[in-house]
C-alpha cells in the first residue's frame, strides 16, 4: 500500500498522501522507532507511551537515545538506520547550537539522510483554547531538503560570507505534488505558494512557477494563488482565516509554521509530521526543544499526542487515533486539567492521567 489516510485531529476529515510505505507488521504489531529528542522531549514522548500502552495500541517502540552531544553524529546515524528498518518514527526535537564552531543541525541531517522531503504542520484552533482569533484551519506544507538549509557556506575572503539557496524544479514539484495530493485528498479548495519571487526572481521564481504550473495542468479542481512571504506574514497575523493550504519553502515555512504556532496557542499544541517516499516521522509542527521549562514535569504533550494520532493514521488505526484526538480535546475543552501555558494548574503527568482516565470512560 503506497498511500495512507490521515484523517484530522478533530472533526474535520484530513486525509493525507503520504507515499511512505507501510513498515512491516509481525503478529499484528507495528515496530516504530522513538527518538525523544532534547530539552521536553523525553517528558512528552513519555506522555505518547503511557496513553498507548492505556490503550493498548499494538505497537512496540525502539527507542534511541540520541542527545546533542560529541557523539550525536553516531546517534544520528543509529537513528536513521532504525528509521530505514522500521519506516516510521516519532520525534522530539533535538537541540541545535547557534555557535559557529557546533556541528550542523542534527534534524536537518536526519531528514535529508532519510529524504523526508514534505513537512506537515496542521494550525487549527482548539476549543477550550483561548486566542486572538478564531476560525483558523490552514495546513503548512513546507519543503524540508533543500532551500537555504543546503548547508553551503563559505567565508569567501575575510568579512565575506557566501551562503547558497538551492531551489531545484524537481524538489519544487515534488513538494507541489505533495501539496495538491493533499489538498485534493481532504477537500481542501486552494493551494498558496509562498515565495520572494519579487526580489530572488530565478530561485523563487522557479518555486513559484513549478507550483502554479502544477496545480494549472494536474489539479484543474484546486485553485492555485501565491503570495510574497511578507504579504503572508502580515495576512498571517491580520486574516489567518483566508489561508486553507500553504506550500513553502524550507525558510519561509520555518518562519510561518512559528507564526501559525503563536496563533492557535502556542508550541505546546500544534501536531506535525514529515514525510518521504519511504519514510514517514511524526513530531510537533513546530519544533521547539522546550530547554526552559525541561525537566520540570510542566510541558504541555498536545502536540506530540497529536502528532502520534498522526502516526496512528497512518498505520491504518484509524478508531484508536479518533479515540484518542477525542479524549485530547474532550480534557483540553473541559479545562480543568490542562497544563499551564494554556492556563490551567495541571502537570504533564496529570494532563497525560486526564486523557488516560477520559479514554476509559468514553
Ligand atoms: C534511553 O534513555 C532512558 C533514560 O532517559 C533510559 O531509560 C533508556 O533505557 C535509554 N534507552 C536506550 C535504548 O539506551
Ligand atoms: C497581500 O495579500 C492580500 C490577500 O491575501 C492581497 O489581497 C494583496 O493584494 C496582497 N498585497 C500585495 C502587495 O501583494
Amino acid at each position: 500500500m503506497l498511500r495512507t489516510q490521515v484523517k484530522s485531529q478533530s472533526k474535520r476529515s484530513l486525509a493525507t498522501v503520504s507515499e511512505a510505505l507501510l513498515p512491516k507488521k509481525y503478529g499484528g504489531r507495528y515496530t516504530v522507532t522513538l527518538l525523544p529528542g532534547d530539552g521536553i522531549g523525553k517528558e512528552i514522548t513519555d506522555s505518547v507511551v503511557e496513553i498507548f500502552k492505556a490503550e493498548r495500541i499494538p505497537v512496540d517502540w525502539e527507542t534511541v537515545n540520541v542527545t546533542n552531544s560529541e557523539k550525536s553524529k553516531e546517534g544520528v546515524k543509529e537513528a536513521v538506520e532504525s528509521l530505514k528498518r522500521n519506516k516510521v518514527g516519532l520525534k522530539g526535537i533535538w537541540k541545535t547550537d547557534v555557535s559557529q564552531s557546533g556541528h550542523g543541525s542534527l534534524n536537518v541531517a536526519f531528514r535529508k539522510e532519510l529524504d523526508i522531503y514534505a513537512s506537515l504542520t496542521l494550525i487549527k484552533n482548539i476549543p477550550g483554547v483561548k486566542t486572538r482569533m478564531d476560525g483558523i484551519d490552514l495546513v503548512l506544507i513546507r519543503e524540508n531538503t533543500e532551500g537555504e538549509y543546503s548547508g553551503l557556506e563559505h567565508e569567501s575572503v575575510p568579512g565575506v560570507v557566501e551562503s547558497l539557496k538551492i531551489i531545484t524544479q524537481v524538489k519544487s514539484e515534488r513538494i507541489a505534488k505533495f501539496a495538491f495530493d493533499f489538498a485534493k485528498k481532504n477537500n481542501r479548495q486552494t493551494v498558496t505558494a509562498v515565495h520572494k519571487a519579487n526580489i530572488m526572481k530565478l530561485a523563487d521564481g522557479l518555486f513559484r512557477k513549478t507550483v502554479k504550473d502544477v496545480g494549472a495542468e494536474q489539479y484543474p479542481g484546486i485553485e492555485v494563488k501565491d503570495i510574497i512571504v511578507d504579504n503572508a506574514s502580515m495576512q498571517a497575523v491580520s486574516n489567518p482565516q483566508q489561508f486553507d493550504v500553504l506550500v513553502t519553502p524550507n525558510l519561509y515555512g520555518a518562519i510561518l509554521s512559528n507564526i501559525g504556532t503563536a496563533l492557535v496557542g502556542g508550541p505546546g499544541l500544534v501536531p506535525g509530521a514529515n514525510y518521504g517516499r519511504e519514510y514517514a516521522v511524526f513530531e510537533p509542527g513546530s519544533r521547539h526543544v522546550g530547554l526552559e521549562i525541561a525537566g520540570k514535569g510542566v510541558a504541555n504533550p498536545t502536540g506530540m499526542i497529536l502528532s502520534s494520532v498522526l502516526m496512528l493514521r497512518h498505520l491504518g488505526l484509524d478508531s484508536s487515533a479518533d479515540r484518542i484526538s477525542n479524549a485530547v480535546y474532550k480534557v483540553i475543552a473541559d479545562g480543568k486539567k490542562t497544563t499551564r501555558d494554556i492556563g490551567g494548574p495541571a502537570s504533564t503527568k496529570e494532563f497525560t492521567q486526564a486523557v488516560i482516565d477520559e479514554l476509559a470512560s468514553a
